[in-house]
């Protein structure tokens, strides 16, 4: 068992848990996850690595609940265990200075996003984040995110916070007033990675993304998370899950991930009716 140190909500079903996990803490580093179960017959989860702290022999995940099982993980508390922590898994960000870099963080994909930008500022380079969310109640970390950053830039669809638009509105400001861009970095929904590598692909800016296709061994063995990359077949969880933006088949990984939303729709439905959520008159 893994215990939950540290529970937060940093928006409406978005939660923090900083977990006791000495030996992933002491090898994490920026870019790779964890693949977590709660319960013996459960399902295998994988989430990114938000922050990582050696000393105190500790790791914070940052998730949402889309899910049942997320739904029922965002139930446990500061004090319960997790039953199985496996990593850290995936290849770890290349960082070294490059120059200026631009992080990217969309939704829940700030979290994956911050320590990233924490280890491209400690290797000398100049940051600008782009933070965005659907609205002002959805952002997180943006404290976080502003101390690891040279310049901090906030974008919501509804313009309760920043500028009214998308990340990309704000890249493009960033692009439209000269600043040269060395590397783009990434990570948020499918569609918004995709719209930064169109952004940046007609500007020659190497742009990397981080996947999270579905996962469910994370260790190269099933082929859950196949992804086409220039061409080549790729496993996110031991090839990446970082990979350059230009290259990867976005179409192809919107559709893979689609492909099991009729059963989420019913295991989600099962745990409505579990908690007492449904309404329907079933026993
Ligand atoms: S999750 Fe099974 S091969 Fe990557």
């Amino acid at each position: 068992m893994y215990k939950i140190i540290r529970k937060e909500e940093l928006a409406p079903s978005v939660k923090l848990f900083e977990v006791e996990a000495p030996l992933i803490a002491r090898k994490a580093r920026p870019g790779q996850f964890v693949i977590l179960r709660i319960a013996e017959e459960g399902e295998r989860i994988p989430l990114t690595i938000a922050d990582f702290d050696r000393e105190k022999g500790s790791i914070v995940l940052i998730f949402q609940e889309v899910g049942a099982t997320t739904r029922q993980l965002g139930q446990l508390n500061a004090g319960d265990g997790i039953q199985d922590l496996v990593g850290p898994l995936g290849r770890p960000t290349h960082i070294e200075r490059f120059g200026t870099v631009v992080c990217i963080g969309g939704g829940i994909g700030i979290a994956p996003v911050y320590p990233i930008a924490r280890g491209m500022k400690e290797a000398g380079n100049t940051v600008i984040s782009i933070i965005g969310a659907r609205t002002e109640g959805l952002l997180i970390y943006e404290r976080e995110m502003a101390a690891v950053s040279d310049e901090l830039l906030v974008a919501t669809d509804d313009g309760s916070r920043g500028l009214k638009g998308f990340v990309t509105d704000a890249l493009r400001q960033v692009v439209d007033r000269g600043t040269k861009i060395d590397l783009v970095v990434a990570i948020g929904p499918v569609i918004m990675m995709k719209n930064v590598a169109e952004a940046t692909r007609p500007l020659g800016i190497h742009t990397v993304v981080s996947l999270n296709p579905i996962m469910v061994d994370g260790t190269g063995m099933c082929g859950g998370c196949r992804v086409a990359v220039g061409n080549e077949i790729k496993f996110a969880c031991v090839d990446g899950p970082e990979f350059d933006a230009h290259l990867v088949d976005f179409k192809g990984l919107i559709a893979r991930q689609r492909m099991y939303l009729p059963q989420e729709k019913i295991a989600l439905e099962h745990e409505e009716h579990r908690g007492g959520a449904c309404r329907c008159q079933g026993t």
